[in-house]
């Protein structure tokens, strides 16, 4: 954009325009209607449909808005009669085809064809033939297709190519005889698919689990912030008497712009999950017995005081899902410190925390997220963006299509949306060496030294290490972006120190995208063992999340989270919950799991059902209230807390609105001084692992609770079932196949997978993912494994 403007005039009013842009973006900034299908402003232009057709002085004929860029002195008539006469007769033409059944429609009273066909279309139709007929496409369970009402507009075409990466769907015939679809018959993957529905004009594609369920005029639409990743995207949910029947993106252009992640669209469905907890229940005699909240808050509180009457207050640890609001995160803490407890986390995948002490005030990004499509260099480390974070994902990909260099050292040799210009694949104990390799290289022919325990390393250094390195170094704008794999990975402040020293010899950004929706609001609210609200160290820090679980306490209090689906080391997270004398379980879902090592359960209201904050990894603050009543007996979270706060007689919990709460934080937060560097410490001692090494992360539709309950995306072919996965050469190895099954063995236990065949593996490694009761039996998420042939 110049500063440059030109003067022209629509519809009779004098406006100002920069040169290059279309006569319909113009039109659009000004509050001037002109009617489009296949125009949408994130994608490019296509000017197929005609229906932005208008008058231009000294024009033979009427030109596309969406096509015609400005030049000085343009007039433009949208409504003359040579305008309004060609778009209806497109109108027309487009109407030959398409069915004239609204009521049976799912996109009935929010279709932009029935809009615009109630302004230019006629009642009365000339065309007498049989309408042509398309059959429907199966593309998987999210969305659904009825392609005879497609009018080929491409917008979906466009987005799969220009914005997911992914060209899934497309164009196949000519004239009358085109029609869109897979090219191949398959379910569409794309992370972000959901979008081609609210792109869709007609009702060609509909969201599947809300097909037919309401209309558009009997719902509500409620704001709020997307429950998944460190974004925070903004979005809607569409509820209707008290029920959420859909979700939709809401536009924020420094965030998701107009688009939303499946797994923040879809996961709603969860709410609705047969296994949600509708009543506050106690175990009385080996048996569940509903009971009232009074009841339950007691029970919960008198088994509390007499572990700490009999064993100190030390003995209770709490671990709260990294995704619960600002609001839970601060009681929480605020209730257990005031006990005389710091054991409380919500690192719940995390294994290393040997330098939380020097950590800064919370994981995040010194730059916006829309900068990162601007940048020359991104090196990811330990991430698998696309899939962990989806919108984060499509700022990178921009900086690539751009001409930026996207590079990665990762221990699987995952598919991006772009091309890599340089990757580093390593076994997980490897990861550490390859980015001492990186700073070593940077550091030739710098003054600048390296730090004694990184100089000494012993490390090989190759042709991609001194790629990445140089594209660093030559760059003007950089980051790294670490991911969650790094912050899961037992050497994970060994890696982000290193990360931060690579980031100053390369003058690059270090971007850190912690997993869920909230950790930064966490470690701000002192949802920490060694940090009280608001940053405060504590002399004596309580136990992290790790040390919780291998401490063996007698009390616990999970709150928002299945231990076992959620935490690094299922394994000995059971172990420690089944010999607690008390557990408390916060949960919005049951299961047999939790029925095992609970002694109360108290029902929580999920995001959708409650008030509060999620602070994103840039550290912006977003509030949101509820859009629906808590299913059944549930509350939502704060009032939980802030009910056993006060049976407690704990001074200052008497909040009447999660609002009070937020302002009692950031009011404590005003004379923070936000510390964003780590301070080093450079032990870069790594493991000798003889034997299989595991590499384990949490697949997007498994990462938490609420999406685990979603049942579409639970049958998304993205969700792949539990599986052991290595590459053919080990499987020869090791005499298995693809589709047979193997015996995992980790530390003291063992499980049975299928094997699949997955060659971007690397040698000497097995995938095998959390968060699945299959898998949940085993160990930590790195670290020795044995395979055998069952
Ligand atoms: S399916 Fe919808 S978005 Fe795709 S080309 Fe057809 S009308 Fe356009
Ligand atoms: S919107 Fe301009 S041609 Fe389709």
């Amino acid at each position: 954009m110049t500063d440059e403007t030109i003067e022209i005039e629509i519809d009779g009013k004098s406006l100002s325009a920069q040169p290059g842009q279309m006569l319909i973006e113009v039109a659009d900034a000004n509050d001037i209607r002109i009617p489009r299908f296949c125009y949408h402003k994130k994608l490019t232009v296509a000017a197929n449909c005609r229906m932005c057709l208008v008058e231009v002085e000294k024009s033979p004929k009427p030109l596309p808005a969406c096509a015609t860029p400005v030049a000085p002195g343009m007039v433009v008539q949208t409504h003359s009669a040579k305008a309004l006469d060609a778009q209806k007769s497109v109108m027309e033409f487009l109407l030959i085809n398409h069915p004239l059944d609204c009521p049976i429609c799912d996109q009935g009273g929010q279709c932009e064809l029935q809009d615009v066909a109630m302004g230019y279309g006629k009642d009365v139709s000339r065309y007498t033939e049989r309408k042509r007929v398309v059959a429907d496409k199966d593309i998987g369970p999210l969305i659904a297709t009825e392609m005879t009402r497609c009018i080929h507009c491409t917008r979906c075409v466009r987005f799969g190519e220009e914005v997911a990466g992914l060209r899934e769907l497309g164009a196949t015939g000519r004239g009358e005889f085109t029609e869109i679809g897979t090219y191949i018959s398959h379910s569409i993957k794309s992370e972000l698919s959901g979008n081609v529905i609210d792109l869709c004009p007609v009702g060609a594609l509909t969201a599947k689990p809300s097909r037919f369920t309401s209309r558009p005029w009997e719902l509500e639409q409620m704001p709020t912030i997307a429950p998944h990743d460190c974004v925070g995207s903004n979005m809607y949910l569409h509820t209707r008497r008290q029920e959420v029947m859909r979700a939709a993106p809401r536009e924020n252009e420094a965030l998701n712009e107009t688009w939303l992640s499946d797994r923040d669209r879809f996961s709603y469905e969860g709410i609705h999950s047969k296994e949600r907890l509708l009543t506050p229940r106690i175990k009385r005699n080996g048996k569940w017995v509903d009971v009232d909240w009074q009841t339950a808050l007691n029970v919960a509180k008198i088994g509390l005081e007499k572990i700490i009457a009999s064993h100190t207050a030390e003995k209770v640890g709490a671990l709260i899902s990294p995704s619960a609001t600002t609001e839970e995160m601060y009681l929480l803490q605020k209730l257990l410190r005031s006990l005389d407890c710091h054991n409380v986390d919500h690192r719940l995948r995390q294994a290393d925390f040997s330098g939380q002490g020097l950590a800064p005030n919370f994981y995040g990004t010194p730059i916006r997220f829309k900068e990162l499509s601007t940048l020359d260099s991104i090196l990811l480390v330990g991430s698998h963006l696309q899939y962990e974070q989806p919108i984060v994902n499509l700022k990178v990909r921009k900086a690539s299509l751009a001409g930026g260099k996207v590079m990665a050292l990762n221990p699987i040799d995952y598919d991006f949306n772009y091309p890599l210009h340089a990757k580093v694949i390593a076994k997980p104990f490897d990861m550490l060496n390859n980015l001492i390799a990186i700073a070593k290289v940077l550091a030739q022919g710098s003054s600048q030294g390296l730090p004694g325990t990184v100089a000494a390393a012993n490390v090989e250094v190759n042709d991609n290490i001194r790629a990445i390195a140089a594209q660093l170094k030559a760059s003007n704008s950089s980051a790294l972006i670490l991911g969650a794999i790094a912050f899961n990975h037992p050497q994970f402040n060994a890696m982000y120190e290193l990360a931060e020293l690579i980031s100053d010899m390369s003058g690059s950004q270090l971007v850190c995208l912690p997993e869920g929706a909230n950790s930064a609001g966490a470690w701000l609210a002192g949802a920490i063992p060694h940090r009280e609200a608001v940053s405060l160290d504590i002399k004596k820090p309580g136990l992290d999340a790790k040390r919780m679980m291998e401490a063996k306490l007698k009390a616990y209090i999970t709150f928002g989270i299945e231990p076992e689906l959620d935490c690094a080391n299922p394994s000995i997270v059971k172990r420690a919950l089944d010999e607690a004398d008390f557990n408390v379980v916060v949960t919005a879902f049951s299961s047999d799991s939790i029925d095992a090592f609970a002694d109360v359960q108290l029902p929580l209201a999920t995001f959708a059902e409650t008030s509060g904050s999620y602070v994103n990894a840039e550290g912006g603050w977003q509030t949101f209230k509820g859009t629906v009543k808590p299913k059944g007996e549930a509350r939502p979270g704060w009032k939980i807390l802030r009910v056993l706060g006060n049976l407690f007689d704990v001074e200052g919990f008497a909040y009447t609105t999660s609002i009070e709460v937020q302002h009692e934080l950031r009011k404590q937060l005003e004379t923070l001084q936000i510390k964003n560097r780590q301070e080093r410490r450079f032990n870069m001692d790594t493991p000798h692992i003889e034997g299989l090494q595991r590499i384990s992360t949490w697949p997007i539709y498994r990462g938490d609770s609420l999406v685990r309950h979603a049942e579409s995306l639970q049958q998304t072919t993205t969700n792949d079932p539990a599986a052991v996965a290595m590459n053919s050469k080990l499987a020869a190895e090791l005499y298995l196949k693809d589709g047979g099954e193997a015996v995992v063995k980790q530390q003291y236990s063992e499980v049975r997978l299928p094997v699949r065949i997955d060659e971007r593996v690397p040698d000497g490694c097995a995938y095998i993912p959390g968060g699945y009761s299959e898998t949940a039996a085993l160990g930590e998420c790195f670290g020795k494994i044995d395979i055998e042939r069952s």
